[in-house]
């Protein structure tokens, strides 16, 4: 069984190394919950795609929230690791301050982190005012 497993392994990354014109891409798309609460989403993409390690990467993030996002307002990029969702970076910057039911557009450009391990996790985080109020995660691998 485990060495059926391999072969198709095996045989999937081959395939992948096959098609060099495939571009990864870093698509957020999966929601994320609270407890067991699912939270608002919100669009975000990265400029470079995918992002490069070391590099300068900008966020583009916006929405129209039904909570508002108060003066205290903070949006966090975490890098997290694929596998045990440990946070291999985290970015904080402040949001801004929007009316329920507004829409809201940030661009956050910082250094992305050095060490990125071939797999892993983004997660975008609007925080009001402790509060994780909306929140998009995109898998990349
Ligand atoms: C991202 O989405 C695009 C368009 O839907 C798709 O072609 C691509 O395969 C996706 N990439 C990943 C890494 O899921
Ligand atoms: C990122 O951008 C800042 C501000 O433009 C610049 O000072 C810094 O050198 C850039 N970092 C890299 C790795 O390009
Ligand atoms: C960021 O969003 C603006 C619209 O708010 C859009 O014009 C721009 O192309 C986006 N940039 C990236 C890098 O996705
Ligand atoms: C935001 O980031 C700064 C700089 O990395 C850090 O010192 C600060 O503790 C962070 N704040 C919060 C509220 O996470
Ligand atoms: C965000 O940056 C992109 C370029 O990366 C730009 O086209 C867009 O207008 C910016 N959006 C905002 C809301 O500043
Ligand atoms: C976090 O991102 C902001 C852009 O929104 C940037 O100005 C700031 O330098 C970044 N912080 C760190 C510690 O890289």
């Amino acid at each position: 069984m485990n060495r059926n497993f391999i072969f198709i392994l095996l045989i999937a990354l081959s395939v992948t190394n096959t098609i060099p014109l495939e571009k990864r891409s870093t698509n957020f798309t999966d929601v994320c919950y609270y407890g067991v609460d699912p939270r608002e989403i919100i669009s975000a993409s990265v400029s470079p795609d995918p992002v490069i390690s070391g590099q300068n990467v900008t966020f583009n993030v916006s929405r129209t929230l039904s909570n508002a996002i108060t003066n205290k307002g903070l949006i966090y990029i975490d890098f997290c690791d694929d596998d045990s969702s440990s946070i291999i970076y985290e970015n904080n910057s402040t949001a801004p301050q929007t009316a329920a039911g507004s829409s809201f557009k940030a661009n956050l450009t910082f250094e992305a982190p050095a060490n990125l391990p071939s797999s892993y996790i983004i997660q975008v985080l609007v925080m009001s005012p402790s509060d994780l109020i909306g929140c998009i995660i995109a898998s990349v691998s």
